[in-house]
């Protein structure tokens, strides 16, 4: 059966972009809630941009090793899993400094109201930490990302909703004052998967410690899956797909018709939550071996993946010069 399309709401091409924190790792959450969106995008002859948020991660990485080091593997991760250099523009967010620009200027026009209901910098001033200028201005520059290269539809997880609306109300300010110059972007969250459940039933988030990483090694791939809670009921009984984290966590993998069917099998009792267990190792291998042997190949080429990043950038440039001189125009700010 055909895999759902709901994304393709216009037979014109449109402009995607997203941003991707370089936090080296990636799980089943990454992968369901926001990548497999950008492949779609892709293969829906979509314009598609996405970047490693380098910039932003600054205001949590605060080693220079570590954040190079995190930046060049979250490439080579995004890479292994099939965003295509060939089909989008894949960059790093600091090889295209006029974002710091466009994110200074946006500010002019970004109410401090605005910024102080956003919860990364709310959550973490109600713990009572002290937030520096980076984490309240975040959403400010994300919504640099976003409008300077006119996206108008951005794939995200359910999490990024409101810094997608901040960017979209930023633009509605500034183009109050000065003329109809940004393109305001819709957020694209598909339902279904807008949240994926981690192995404890919860959100799956690297912070909650119950992730299944796409690429572990096979020994800890297969030692995740095989940790994810599960109720008390024996073999016989008969379970409710519907309370079954497990069950959750095998859909992602099957179409509408399979998840139908393991749903009956559930219902009728006899299924071990062994089998199910094995089921979802199987079926994860299958989806992600070819990315996982294609990453290990890619690690050993360091100078293609560089390569990639430069070819990207130069794409977003395309896009993003004409933009600014438009908005430098518009506010009184002689192009350099
Ligand atoms: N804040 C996003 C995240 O934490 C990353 C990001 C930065 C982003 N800029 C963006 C996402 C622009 C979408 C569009 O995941």
């Amino acid at each position: 059966m055909r895999e759902k399309r709901n994304f393709v709401d216009t037979i014109q091409p449109l402009t995607i972009l997203s941003g991707i924190q370089p936090s080296g790792d990636l799980h089943l959450g990454n992968f369901f809630g926001a990548v497999r969106q950008y492949l779609q995008f892709i293969e829906g002859g979509h314009r598609c941009y996405y970047f490693l948020a380098n910039y932003h991660a600054l205001t949590s990485i605060r080693d220079p090793a570590q954040l190079r080091d995190l930046t060049r593997k979250t490439a080579t991760n995004y890479l292994a899993l099939g965003l295509d250099p060939d089909r989008c523009a894949i960059y790093r967010q600091s090889d295209l400094p006029e974002v710091c620009e466009l994110q200074w200027i946006l500010s002019t026009v970004t109410p401090m109201g605005l910024l102080e209901r956003c919860h990364a910098w709310k959550d973490k001033v109600q713990q009572g930490l002290s937030a520096d200028h980076g984490l309240f201005a975040y959403p400010v520059l994300q919504a640099a990302d976003i409008l300077i290269v006119r996206a108008d539809r951005v794939p995200v997880g359910q999490d990024q909703k409101q810094h997608i609306e901040v960017s979209r109300d930023i633009a509605g300010y500034f183009n109050n004052i000065y003329g109809e110059v940004l393109r305001v972007p819709e957020p694209f969250i598909p339902e279904e998967v807008a949240v994926v459940p981690g192995r404890d039933g919860r959100k799956m988030s690297k912070s909650y410690r119950n992730t299944i990483e796409i690429f572990a090694d096979d020994q800890e791939v297969k030692s995740q899956i095989y940790s994810i809670a599960t109720d008390s009921a024996s073999v016989a009984d008969p379970k409710d797909p519907e309370k079954s984290n497990l069950y959750a966590i095998l859909r992602l993998f099957c179409t509408p018709a399979e998840a139908d069917e393991w749903a009956d099998r559930f219902r009728s009792g006899g299924l071990g939550y062994g089998k199910v267990k094995q089921a979802i190792l199987d079926r994860f291998m299958e989806r992600f071996g070819p990315a996982r042997a294609r990453r290990k190949a890619l690690e050993k080429d360091p100078g293609y993946v560089e390569s990639v990043l430069m070819r990207g950038v130069s794409q977003a440039r395309e896009a993003a010069l004409p933009l600014m001189r438009q908005v430098r125009d518009a506010v009184g700010i002689p192009n350099p």
